[in-house]
Protein backbone atom coordinates (compact mmCIF):
# COMPACT_ATOMS: atom_id res chain seq x y z
CA UNK A 1 0.00 0.00 0.00
CA UNK A 2 1.32 3.49 -0.76
CA UNK A 3 1.20 5.86 1.91
CA UNK A 4 3.70 8.59 0.17
CA UNK A 5 3.81 10.02 -3.45
CA UNK A 6 5.95 12.54 -4.73
CA UNK A 7 5.41 13.61 -7.95
CA UNK A 8 7.96 16.14 -10.25
CA UNK A 9 8.50 18.17 -6.78
CA UNK A 10 10.88 21.37 -6.75
CA UNK A 11 11.57 23.04 -3.63
CA UNK A 12 13.11 26.51 -3.92
CA UNK A 13 14.17 29.14 -1.37
CA UNK A 14 14.37 32.94 -1.47
CA UNK A 15 18.53 33.56 -1.57
CA UNK A 16 19.13 37.32 -2.04
CA UNK A 17 16.80 38.49 -5.08
CA UNK A 18 17.59 35.39 -6.68
CA UNK A 19 16.34 31.55 -5.40
CA UNK A 20 17.85 28.40 -4.51
CA UNK A 21 16.98 25.28 -6.13
CA UNK A 22 17.08 22.54 -3.29
CA UNK A 23 14.99 19.49 -4.30
CA UNK A 24 15.11 19.65 -8.38
CA UNK A 25 12.17 17.32 -9.77
CA UNK A 26 11.49 14.45 -7.21
CA UNK A 27 9.57 11.51 -8.22
CA UNK A 28 9.33 9.09 -5.42
CA UNK A 29 6.63 6.89 -4.08
CA UNK A 30 6.80 4.94 -0.65
CA UNK A 31 5.10 1.73 0.34
CA UNK A 32 3.77 1.22 4.14
CA UNK A 33 6.35 -0.66 6.21
CA UNK A 34 9.08 0.80 4.31
CA UNK A 35 12.56 1.29 6.15
CA UNK A 36 14.05 3.35 4.14
CA UNK A 37 17.21 5.82 4.19
CA UNK A 38 17.64 9.38 2.20
CA UNK A 39 21.14 9.45 2.18
CA UNK A 40 23.66 12.29 0.24
CA UNK A 41 26.32 14.66 1.62
CA UNK A 42 25.28 17.84 3.82
CA UNK A 43 23.08 20.21 1.78
CA UNK A 44 22.02 17.63 -0.56
CA UNK A 45 17.88 18.30 0.41
CA UNK A 46 17.65 15.29 2.71
CA UNK A 47 16.53 17.65 5.39
CA UNK A 48 14.28 19.64 3.09
CA UNK A 49 12.20 16.44 1.54
CA UNK A 50 11.78 15.13 5.00
CA UNK A 51 10.25 18.26 6.09
CA UNK A 52 7.84 18.61 2.95
CA UNK A 53 6.92 14.89 3.76
CA UNK A 54 6.16 15.69 7.12
CA UNK A 55 4.22 18.71 6.32
CA UNK A 56 6.10 21.37 7.95
CA UNK A 57 6.83 22.59 4.45
CA UNK A 58 5.52 22.79 1.50
CA UNK A 59 6.49 22.10 -2.52
CA UNK A 60 6.97 25.06 -4.50
CA UNK A 61 5.74 23.20 -7.60
CA UNK A 62 4.74 19.51 -8.26
CA UNK A 63 2.76 17.50 -5.46
CA UNK A 64 3.27 15.59 -2.31
CA UNK A 65 0.36 13.61 -1.46
CA UNK A 66 1.06 11.54 2.38
CA UNK A 67 -1.34 9.42 3.77
CA UNK A 68 -4.01 10.40 0.49
CA UNK A 69 -3.32 14.45 1.81
CA UNK A 70 -1.84 16.77 -0.95
CA UNK A 71 1.04 18.59 1.43
CA UNK A 72 1.05 21.96 -0.89
CA UNK A 73 -3.04 22.28 -0.50
CA UNK A 74 -2.94 21.59 3.29
CA UNK A 75 -4.30 24.83 5.54
CA UNK A 76 -1.77 24.59 8.76
CA UNK A 77 -4.38 23.48 10.78
CA UNK A 78 -5.23 20.42 8.60
CA UNK A 79 -1.79 20.26 8.43
CA UNK A 80 -1.03 19.80 12.16
CA UNK A 81 -4.04 17.28 12.53
CA UNK A 82 -2.16 14.91 10.19
CA UNK A 83 1.12 15.24 12.06
CA UNK A 84 -0.69 14.75 15.48
CA UNK A 85 -2.45 11.51 14.33
CA UNK A 86 -0.15 9.54 12.18
CA UNK A 87 3.74 11.05 12.50
CA UNK A 88 6.41 10.80 14.59
CA UNK A 89 9.50 12.89 14.40
CA UNK A 90 13.11 12.09 15.61
CA UNK A 91 15.82 14.58 15.70
CA UNK A 92 19.50 14.90 16.20
CA UNK A 93 18.83 16.62 19.17
CA UNK A 94 16.10 15.07 20.60
CA UNK A 95 14.22 17.82 21.09
CA UNK A 96 13.08 15.94 24.71
CA UNK A 97 11.64 19.21 27.80
CA UNK A 98 13.86 19.56 30.19
CA UNK A 99 11.58 20.55 32.83
CA UNK A 100 9.21 17.47 32.09
CA UNK A 101 10.07 13.77 33.40
CA UNK A 102 10.48 10.94 31.20
CA UNK A 103 6.77 10.13 31.60
CA UNK A 104 5.96 13.49 30.49
CA UNK A 105 7.74 14.09 27.54
CA UNK A 106 6.72 10.33 25.90
CA UNK A 107 2.75 11.64 27.18
CA UNK A 108 2.68 15.21 25.30
CA UNK A 109 2.00 14.28 21.85
CA UNK A 110 -1.08 12.31 23.70
CA UNK A 111 -2.17 15.16 25.52
CA UNK A 112 -3.46 16.43 21.66
CA UNK A 113 -5.61 13.41 21.52
CA UNK A 114 -8.85 12.55 22.98
CA UNK A 115 -7.67 10.23 25.45
CA UNK A 116 -8.31 9.73 28.89
CA UNK A 117 -5.40 9.72 31.61
CA UNK A 118 -5.55 5.64 32.09
CA UNK A 119 -5.78 5.09 28.19
CA UNK A 120 -2.47 7.13 28.27
CA UNK A 121 -0.64 6.14 30.95
CA UNK A 122 -1.00 2.76 29.44
CA UNK A 123 0.21 3.85 25.88
CA UNK A 124 3.30 5.65 27.78
CA UNK A 125 4.22 2.76 29.40
CA UNK A 126 4.11 0.36 26.51
CA UNK A 127 6.32 2.70 24.60
CA UNK A 128 8.73 3.33 27.31
CA UNK A 129 9.02 -0.52 27.13
CA UNK A 130 9.45 -0.97 23.86
CA UNK A 131 12.47 1.14 24.11
CA UNK A 132 13.30 -0.61 27.43
CA UNK A 133 13.13 2.80 29.71
CA UNK A 134 10.39 2.19 32.35
CA UNK A 135 12.59 2.19 35.32
CA UNK A 136 13.25 5.92 34.47
CA UNK A 137 10.06 7.61 34.25
CA UNK A 138 10.72 9.71 36.89
CA UNK A 139 14.03 10.64 35.48
CA UNK A 140 14.70 13.72 33.27
CA UNK A 141 16.51 14.59 30.46
CA UNK A 142 19.51 15.93 32.43
CA UNK A 143 19.54 12.62 34.11
CA UNK A 144 20.12 10.60 31.23
CA UNK A 145 22.82 9.87 28.96
CA UNK A 146 22.65 10.41 24.72
CA UNK A 147 21.55 7.48 24.01
CA UNK A 148 18.88 7.53 26.52
CA UNK A 149 17.68 10.56 25.43
CA UNK A 150 17.35 9.22 21.52
CA UNK A 151 15.42 6.04 23.33
CA UNK A 152 13.02 8.45 25.03
CA UNK A 153 12.44 10.33 21.31
CA UNK A 154 11.54 7.17 19.60
CA UNK A 155 9.20 6.38 22.75
CA UNK A 156 7.85 9.78 22.10
CA UNK A 157 7.71 8.93 18.42
CA UNK A 158 6.27 5.74 18.75
CA UNK A 159 3.46 6.58 21.65
CA UNK A 160 0.84 6.83 19.25
CA UNK A 161 1.48 4.26 17.37
CA UNK A 162 1.74 6.43 13.99
CA UNK A 163 1.50 5.44 10.39
CA UNK A 164 4.90 6.92 9.97
CA UNK A 165 8.01 8.34 11.57
CA UNK A 166 10.70 10.29 10.11
CA UNK A 167 13.67 10.47 11.42
CA UNK A 168 16.54 13.61 10.61
CA UNK A 169 19.74 12.35 11.26
CA UNK A 170 19.07 10.69 14.61
CA UNK A 171 22.45 9.31 15.54
CA UNK A 172 24.51 12.14 14.58
CA UNK A 173 24.70 12.86 18.32
CA UNK A 174 25.67 8.97 19.43
CA UNK A 175 28.23 7.26 19.93
CA UNK A 176 28.55 3.20 17.74
CA UNK A 177 27.13 1.85 20.51
CA UNK A 178 24.08 3.99 20.93
CA UNK A 179 23.53 4.28 17.18
CA UNK A 180 23.15 0.53 16.90
CA UNK A 181 20.91 0.33 20.08
CA UNK A 182 18.61 2.66 18.66
CA UNK A 183 18.66 1.44 15.09
CA UNK A 184 17.66 -2.27 16.25
CA UNK A 185 15.08 -1.02 18.14
CA UNK A 186 13.48 0.83 15.35
CA UNK A 187 14.32 -2.16 13.02
CA UNK A 188 12.66 -4.01 15.71
CA UNK A 189 8.94 -1.50 15.61
CA UNK A 190 9.15 -1.94 11.79
CA UNK A 191 8.79 -5.60 12.24
CA UNK A 192 6.59 -6.14 15.06
CA UNK A 193 3.92 -2.71 14.29
CA UNK A 194 4.55 -2.45 10.60
CA UNK A 195 5.21 1.51 11.05
CA UNK A 196 7.16 3.45 8.01
CA UNK A 197 10.68 4.21 8.97
CA UNK A 198 12.12 6.88 6.98
CA UNK A 199 15.50 8.03 7.89
CA UNK A 200 17.45 11.46 6.21
CA UNK A 201 21.02 10.23 7.41
CA UNK A 202 24.66 10.17 6.46
CA UNK A 203 25.78 7.92 9.14
CA UNK A 204 27.46 4.41 7.56
CA UNK A 205 25.93 2.97 11.15
CA UNK A 206 22.28 3.70 9.88
CA UNK A 207 22.75 3.00 5.94
CA UNK A 208 23.62 -0.22 7.24
CA UNK A 209 20.43 -1.38 8.14
CA UNK A 210 17.91 0.29 5.38
CA UNK A 211 15.75 -1.89 3.49
CA UNK A 212 15.62 0.92 0.57
CA UNK A 213 18.75 3.83 0.25
CA UNK A 214 17.66 6.59 -2.02
CA UNK A 215 20.80 8.67 -2.72
CA UNK A 216 20.51 12.24 -3.17
CA UNK A 217 22.91 15.02 -4.43
CA UNK A 218 22.44 18.21 -5.36
CA UNK A 219 18.63 17.81 -4.77
CA UNK A 220 17.79 14.95 -7.40
CA UNK A 221 17.58 11.94 -6.80
CA UNK A 222 20.31 9.73 -7.86
CA UNK A 223 20.15 6.18 -7.57
CA UNK A 224 16.82 4.44 -5.24
CA UNK A 225 17.87 0.61 -4.38
CA UNK A 226 15.97 -1.64 -2.18
CA UNK A 227 18.62 -4.06 -0.52
CA UNK A 228 17.82 -7.53 -0.17
CA UNK A 229 18.77 -9.14 3.25
N1 LIG B 1 14.79 27.72 4.86
C1 LIG B 1 15.79 27.77 3.98
N2 LIG B 1 16.10 28.91 3.33
C2 LIG B 1 17.08 28.95 2.41
N3 LIG B 1 17.85 27.89 2.06
C3 LIG B 1 17.59 26.73 2.68
C4 LIG B 1 16.56 26.59 3.66
N4 LIG B 1 16.54 25.31 4.09
C5 LIG B 1 17.53 24.68 3.42
N5 LIG B 1 18.14 25.52 2.56
C6 LIG B 1 19.25 25.17 1.65
O1 LIG B 1 18.85 24.04 0.89
C7 LIG B 1 19.94 23.13 0.74
C8 LIG B 1 19.54 21.77 1.27
O2 LIG B 1 19.42 21.85 2.68
P1 LIG B 1 19.01 20.61 3.59
O3 LIG B 1 17.72 20.05 3.10
O4 LIG B 1 19.04 21.08 4.99
O5 LIG B 1 20.19 19.58 3.29
P2 LIG B 1 20.69 18.30 4.10
O6 LIG B 1 19.65 17.96 5.12
O7 LIG B 1 20.88 17.25 3.06
O8 LIG B 1 21.99 18.69 4.72
C9 LIG B 1 21.12 23.74 1.48
O9 LIG B 1 21.93 24.39 0.53
C10 LIG B 1 20.48 24.72 2.41
O10 LIG B 1 21.33 25.81 2.69
MG1 LIG C 1 19.76 17.82 7.19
Amino acid sequence: MEIIKIDKLIKRFPMGKSEFTALNNISLHFGKGEFTGIVGPSGSGKTTLLNIIGSLDSPSEGSARVLDQDIGKLTTKKAAILRRQHMGFIFQTYNLLPVYTVFENVEFPLLLLNMNVSERKKAVINALDWVGLTDKVKSRPAQLSGGECQRVAIARAMVKNPVLVLADEPTANLDSENSHHILQTMERLNKELQTTFIFATHDDKVIRYLKRKILLQDGKVTADDSIIK
